[in-house]
This record gives C-alpha cells, sequence and structure tokens, in this order.
C-alpha cells in the first residue's frame, strides 16, 4: 500500500471590486485591444482598501473546509504560497490559522512566486508521504494590485487579486498511477535569471516596492519551461498527453497557456482557462482555477490532472493528480 495525498475540498475567494480593462484607458496609453490580444486579460479582481492577503485566504480556506465537510482543527498544518504577505512576519499562514480558529498543528508560507503553490503542494505532499501531516491545508493567496507601479502599463494591467485553497488528506492508494491523489512533482529553480522578475524593494530597501518585468525574455523561458516541466511530471508519473483529461496552468497569459499546451501535445479544450476573469494572480491562479472548474463541473472525480507554472525567480514546476 501506498500513502497519497487526496484533494478532499478546494475553495475560492475573489475581492468584490472588478476593473475592466478600459479602466485603465483613462490613465495610461493603453487600450482593451491591445491587453486582450497580448494577454487575454478581460478584466481583474482588485482587492479592497484594507483587505488584505490573510483575509482572502481565510475565506478560502473556509471554503474548501466546508467542501470537504471538515473543521480548522481536524487541518495538521497550513502552507500558504504568497509573495505578498500583510507582513515582514508572522507569516500569513500563522495570521490564517489565527483566523480560523486553529489551536493546533503548524503554519507557515512558501515563496515560490507565481509558482509558489505548484512549491507548496510539493511540501504538502512531502509532509503527508513521510507521516508527518495526515491534512494539510494548502492556500495560494496574494494582493499583486499592492505592488504595481500605476505608470508602468507593461505590467499593471496584467495582475490580479485572490486566493484559492485545497485541503489535501492522506489516503492509501495501490501505488499505481490508477491512484486518486498527487502522483508526480517536478521542481526547479534557476537563479541566474532573478534580474527579470522581481519587485524592486523589501527589506533591504525599506520600502515595499514595484514588480520589474522583462515580459518578453519572461514569456520566452515561460513556454519553453513549462512545457520541459510537464513533460517531465509526466514521464515520472508514467502518464502520457493522451492520458490527461485537464490541465491547469498558472494564468498569466493566454498565448503561453496555449503554447504550453501545443508544446505538451493537449488539446486546447482540455485546458481550464481563467485568465480573462482573474488575470495573474500569482500563487493564487492554480487553486482559483481549479476551485472555479470544479464549481463549473468540469473536473470530476479520476481526472487526471496537470497544474504548472512559472514566476520570479526563475522558479517553476509541475504537479500530476488524480481528481
Ligand atoms: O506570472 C509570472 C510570469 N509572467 C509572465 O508569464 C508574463 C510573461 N510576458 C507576457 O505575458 C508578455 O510578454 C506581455 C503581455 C507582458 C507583453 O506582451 P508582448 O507581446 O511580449 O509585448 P512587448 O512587451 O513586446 O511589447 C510590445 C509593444 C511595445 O511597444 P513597442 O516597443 O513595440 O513600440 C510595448 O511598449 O507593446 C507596448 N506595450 C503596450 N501597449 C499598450 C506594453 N504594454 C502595453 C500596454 N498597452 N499595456
Amino acid at each position: 500500500m501506498t500513502i497519497r495525498a487526496v484533494i478532499k475540498g478546494v475553495g475560492h475567494y475573489l475581492p468584490d471590486r472588478i476593473v475592466e480593462n478600459s479602466e485603465f484607458e483613462a490613465s495610461l496609453d493603453t487600450s482593451d485591444e491591445w491587453i486582450q490580444a497580448r494577454s487575454g486579460i478581460k478584466q481583474r479582481h482588485f482587492a479592497a482598501k484594507g483587505e488584505k492577503t490573510s483575509d482572502m485566504a481565510i475565506s478560502a480556506a473556509k471554503a474548501a473546509l466546508t467542501d470537504a465537510g471538515l473543521d480548522s482543527n481536524d487541518l495538521d498544518a497550513i502552507i500558504v504560497a504568497t509573495s505578498t504577505a500583510d507582513l515582514t512576519f508572522p507569516s500569513a499562514a500563522s495570521i490564517v490559522q489565527s483566523g480560523l480558529d486553529m489551536t493546533s498543528g503548524f503554519a507557515y508560507d512558501i515563496q515560490a512566486v507565481c509558482a509558489g503553490f505548484v512549491f507548496a503542494l510539493s511540501t504538502a505532499n512531502a509532509q503527508i508521504l513521510s507521516g508527518q501531516s495526515k491534512r494539510v491545508m494548502v492556500i495560494g493567496a496574494e494582493s499583486f494590485s499592492r505592488l504595481m507601479d500605476w505608470k508602468d502599463r507593461s505590467t499593471c494591467v496584467l495582475f490580479g487579486d485572490g486566493a484559492g485553497a485545497v485541503l489535501l488528506q492522506a489516503e492509501q492508494g495501490k501505488g499505481s498511477n490508477k491512484d486518486r491523489g498527487i502522483l508526480s512533482v517536478d521542481l526547479n529553480s534557476d537563479g541566474r535569471h532573478k534580474d527579470i522578475l522581481y519587485v524592486d524593494g523589501g527589506v533591504s530597501t525599506g520600502q515595499t516596492g514595484y514588480l520589474r518585468m522583462q515580459g518578453k525574455e519572461v514569456f520566452r523561458h515561460a513556454v519553453e519551461k513549462l512545457a520541459q516541466t510537464a513533460k517531465a511530471a509526466m514521464k515520472k508519473a508514467q502518464v502520457s498527453a493522451e492520458d490527461i483529461d485537464w490541465v491547469v496552468p498558472h494564468q498569466a497569459n493566454i498565448r503561453i497557456i496555449n503554447s504550453t499546451a501545443k508544446k505538451m501535445g493537449v488539446a486546447p479544450e482540455k485546458v481550464v482557462k481563467t485568465v480573462h476573469d482573474h488575470g495573474n494572480t500569482s500563487a493564487a491562479s492554480i487553486p482559483l482555477a481549479l476551485s472555479v472548474a470544479k464549481a463549473n463541473g468540469q473536473l470530476k472525480k479520476n481526472d487526471l490532472i496537470i497544474t504548472e507554472a512559472i514566476g520570479g525567480g526563475l522558479a517553476w514546476g509541475a504537479v500530476v493528480l488524480r481528481w
């Protein structure tokens, strides 16, 4: 028998405020047409004044607990993937633990920017496989609107805020790729590319800073590296592109999503796409997409899913799992 980390619940939260592309036309030399054509984005959600990353994470986690029919004190651990924690410390996860009235277990953050959720899933999986935890809440939550330079049209039209959460639980499998749960993980990073996507602030500067991106360079790396990590994860799980029911990619750009699926050999109708409605929500984008796809009736029990993401670092990776 093999232990597997199986998704028992999923949930998400999006702030009320929807910002359409046309809102940017008043202050920037940009257009709805350009934004849609180059990124696929039509709108994004922005957190309200005073609404924090941890608030969104707590709402998403509560939704995932309800979906699983469990209570926060049934959890052994909370992992929050975020680059926009409320404070330098404590971790967003500690604030979420308090917000969920969870009085046992442990909580910590993972920071791998847009790939953060994939890295957090991998860490949660390792904890479950090692027997350290039986139930882990994995959350991706971000308020990237707070990192935007509103004068930089090449970045500020691309990002949005939100949170998604999945509840992983240890279950017995047979050790085959027909098992439900996480079947393989592939993680990568290459710090030589740290300067093509970064925030120019932090503890060393005394200011939060703004997101800076060489978009074309990141785009070039993204398509190549996402296809590579997806193929590596499929190989580790001993599945092929034809076996995949759904690709649930990081939602940064529709052109990256489509090109990667093509390179992977997966048909476009098997790709979950939320980028048009959410924009790029960094570490929140994959759990948001999973939750929306479940709510839409797209994901069915035993479906074979691959998630893939890349972000600042550069850091990138993929997870194959059976729903
Ligand atoms: O989530 C982490 C990973 N991030 C990503 O995956 C993002 C990767 N990059 C991208 O998605 C794309 O590179 C962008 C959407 C950022 C840009 O698309 P692009 O096709 O690579 O455009 P570009 O940067 O080459 O810019 C083309 C033109 C430039 O004008 P010139 O130099 O040709 O005159 C830009 O100045 O478009 C201009 N431009 C804009 N025009 C209207 C840049 N931003 C805008 C804008 N509105 N918002």
